[in-house]
Formats: structure tokens, C-alpha cells, sequence
């Protein structure tokens, strides 16, 4: 059977991560399956500008809109005009809510921390809300004046200065009970022993506070929990805590292994994603997918690299082990362990990409194309 799979090169160094990545992804499904991927390319970022006029043509967008699985290379977001990101476009457009991002170590991989392995995460990060919502004026701005005086005036707030820039956290029940519904749905699917609930709701009450409280509604509205101590916990059965953001990066460096999937706003789950792939030393190899109700997005989570596009210098794994999530969500379990596995093997032999090589004692830098025959070989 052949599986549409919709694609995006992507601009810089897209090209040739792809060129490395979409035969061992297919390898990878050939050696558990008959079924085939049909890749049909769609056009965004410079490609799609030379060849459309348009960065983001609405061809792409209406095609995604019907989609349930695409994947992505790195989209460049210009600096210094007035283009908007793209990624940050489609994540809005298409109603990407939930930002999915496994973390674990690699055998081989030299990290900051003595124990990498302690960490096999999953973070949940909510997509759409928070001070990601980019409602935000500029200090001395007529909006954020106006905004300041509002405040002052109908609310009584004493505590804003007049030349201060302002920023709106806008968080909702809706937003929040959706994403941590998600995360719960996965958490039991996969036999997860805990979730936990990261947020900042000791200093801001409705908003963090809010996800926290709305987090563990749906948990007892929807999925039957029941409140105990984390010593009454039935052994076996789904654990919902949470933990306050800070006292969570303590936690994911003390205690990594007491962690499985992590729901939390965005600007906490931007920081805690970040934070936890370079502690077991993947920040280059890190996958992700961006969800909807009825899209799975998924994207090497790096950028375009342009000080090294084209030279064959690029790190395919992150594309590489995208293609490993996605063919996990299609169905496709076994190949997709199987991906993770010879990227072990790959990091164990020591021939690496330029990037990973200050990791790897031992190594031997290779090019991208090579790296990708490793791996494929490794299969
Ligand atoms: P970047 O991730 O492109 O580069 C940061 C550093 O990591 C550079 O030294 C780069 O050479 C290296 N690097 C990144 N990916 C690599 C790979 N696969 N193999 C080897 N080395 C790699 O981030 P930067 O420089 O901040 O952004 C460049 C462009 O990428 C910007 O236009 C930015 O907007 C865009 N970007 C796009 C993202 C996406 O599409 N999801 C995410 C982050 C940035």
C-alpha cells in the first residue's frame, strides 16, 4: 500500500539533509513492510518564492489543510523584513496546538551530565497561546501607552511604568485542556508510568496556575484520575503530578529518571525542550512534530544553517530521526526503532557529521551524504 507523505524540502542546508535522510527512511520501512511512502512534495520558502512568487503559496496551505501527515527541513526566516515566520505561519494557520518532542540519549553521544541515559522524556508544549500569542507593543508606542493607561485607569495598576513595552500571556481553559489531553491520551497508550504538569502558577495565578488546575480537570473528568499522595499511587497506573518550572530543571538534572511525558506552556516547554536535548547532548539531533486534530507536522527542529549549506557538511539525524517519529505515528513501530538504533550504531562506529564530533571521542568526520549511508547501512 502506498501512504501519502506530503514534504517540504525546506531552504539552506534542506536539500541535502533530505538527499541523506528520505532513503533510510524508506529502507527503514521496507525492511518491516510491503507499504510504500509516496512522497509528494509541496513548496515553501525560497523554492516556492522563486517558483511562485510566493513563500508560502496557498496551493501548500490547502493542501495541508486536508493532510494528516507531512514533515519539513528548515524554513529561513529573513532578518530585518517585514516577512513574518513561516513556521511560525503554519503552526498558526494550520492550528498546530501541541509541539511533541522525545528526549533521549545515544550511546556514544559525550554529554554535560555523568548519567544521559536517566533521561527518556516526552514533552508536550502548548503551541498557540501564552506570550507566543505575539500580542506585544513597543515601549512609547501609542498602543502600549494606551494599553498602560487602561490599565492604570479602569484597573487601578500602579505598577507599570509609562515607557514600559507591553506584553499580553493570554491562557485558556480550551487551549490548555487540549494539549494536556493529548498528552495524557499518549501517556496512557504507551504505558507511561507519569505526566507531569510543569508550570509557573505560585506567581502567576491564572494563567500557569490555570494550566495546572485545567490539567488535572480533564485528567479526572475525562480519564477518570483520582487524587492521592505520590505514595498512594497504585503501582501500574498512570501517576498525573506536577512541578513548578523551576524546581523542574533542578529536577530534570537530579531526578531525570522520576520524569516520562511533560505537558507545560509554550515558553516553559521552549526553554525545557532545549534544555533537556543538550543535556543528553542531541540539541543537533533532536526530532519534533507539530499537531493538530488532523495534521501530524513533523520537523527537524534545527534551522537552515547557511554558513554550511551546500558544502555537504549538514547533520542529516534530526530530518532522519523525524522520519523515525513519523513512521512510529503511521503505524510503523518497529521501523522506526529500527531507525534509532543504527543512528546508535552509526554514533558507536565514530564516523559522524562535524557537529557531533567534539561529542564523540575517537571520531572521524564524515559528510552529510556519508553520514546518511552509515545509518542506512547500519539498518
Ligand atoms: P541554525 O539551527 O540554522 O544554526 C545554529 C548553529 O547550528 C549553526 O552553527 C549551524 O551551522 C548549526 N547547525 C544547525 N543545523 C545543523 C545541522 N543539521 N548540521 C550541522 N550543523 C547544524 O539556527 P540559526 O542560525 O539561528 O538560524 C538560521 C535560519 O534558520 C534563520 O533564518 C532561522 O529563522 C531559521 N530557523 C528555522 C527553524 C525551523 O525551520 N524550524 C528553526 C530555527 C531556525
Amino acid at each position: 500500500m502506498k501512504k501519502t507523505v506530503y514534504w517540504i524540502e525546506g531552504d539552506g542546508i534542506g536539500k541535502e539533509i533530505w538527499l541523506a535522510a528520505r532513503p533510510v527512511i524508506d529502507a527503514a520501512l521496507a525492511r518491516e513492510s510491503d507499504d510504500r511512502i509516496d512522497w509528494v512534495e509541496l513548496l515553501a520558502g525560497e523554492k516556492a518564492e522563486a517558483e511562485t512568487g510566493s513563500p508560502l503559496p496557498e496551493a501548500t496551505l490547502e493542501t495541508l489543510r486536508g493532510a494528516s501527515v507531512a514533515i519539513k527541513g528548515p524554513l529561513g526566516t529573513p532578518v530585518g523584513t517585514g516577512r513574518r515566520s513561516l513556521n511560525v505561519t503554519l503552526r498558526q494557520t494550520l492550528d498546530l496546538y501541541a509541539c511533541i518532542r522525545p528526549i533521549r540519549h545515544f550511546t556514544g553521544l559525550e554529554t554535560p551530565v555523568k548519567h544521559p541515559e536517566k533521561v527518556n522524556m516526552t514533552i508536550f508544549r502548548e503551541n498557540t497561546e501564552d506570550v507566543y500569542a505575539g500580542i506585544e507593543y513597543a515601549a512609547e508606542t501609542p498602543e502600549a501607552k494606551k494599553l498602560i493607561a487602561f490599565l492604570r485607569e479602569e484597573f487601578g495598576v500602579g505598577k507599570i511604568r509609562e515607557d514600559a513595552a507591553v506584553g499580553i500571556k493570554p491562557m485558556s481553559a480550551f487551549g490548555s485542556e487540549r494539549l494536556v489531553r493529548r498528552a495524557l491520551r499518549y501517556a496512557l497508550d504507551t504505558g507511561q508510568p507519569s505526566l507531569t504538569l510543569v508550570h509557573k502558577g505560585n506567581i502567576m495565578k491564572f494563567t500557569e496556575g490555570g494550566f495546572r488546575q485545567w490539567g488535572y480537570d480533564v485528567a479526572a473528568r475525562e480519564f477518570g484520575a483520582q487524587t492521592c499522595t505520590e505514595k498512594e499511587a497504585v503501582p501500574g497506573r498512570l501517576v498525573v503530578k506536577d512541578r513548578i518550572a523551576d524546581a523542574m530543571f533542578q529536577e530534570a538534572l537530579l531526578h531525570p529518571e522520576q520524569y516520562h511525558v511533560i505537558a507545560t506552556p509554550n515558553l516553559n516547554g521552549d526553554y525545557l525542550s532545549d534544555a533537556l536535548a543538550a543535556q543528553v547532548g542531541g540539541l543537533g539531533l533532536a526530532p519534533g512534530v507539530n499537531m493538530s486534530d488532523s495534521l501530524a507536522f513533523f520537523e527537524a527542529t534545527h534551522g537552515t544553517a547557511p554558513t554550511i549549506a551546500g558544502q555537504d557538511k549538514a547533520n542529516p539525524g534530526s530530518v532522519i530521526l523525524c522520519g523515525a517519529l513519523m513512521l512510529e505515528h503511521m503505524g510503523y513501530a518497529a521501523a522506526a526503532e529500527r531507525i534509532r538504533s543504527a543512528m546508535s550504531k552509526a554514533i558507536a562506529g565514530r564516523a559522524v557529521t562535524v557537529d557531533l564530533a567534539d561529542q564523540v571521542s575517537g571520531s572521524r568526520v564524515v559528510g552529510c551524504r556519508e553520514f546518511g549511508d552509515i545509518i542506512g547501512a547500519a539498518l
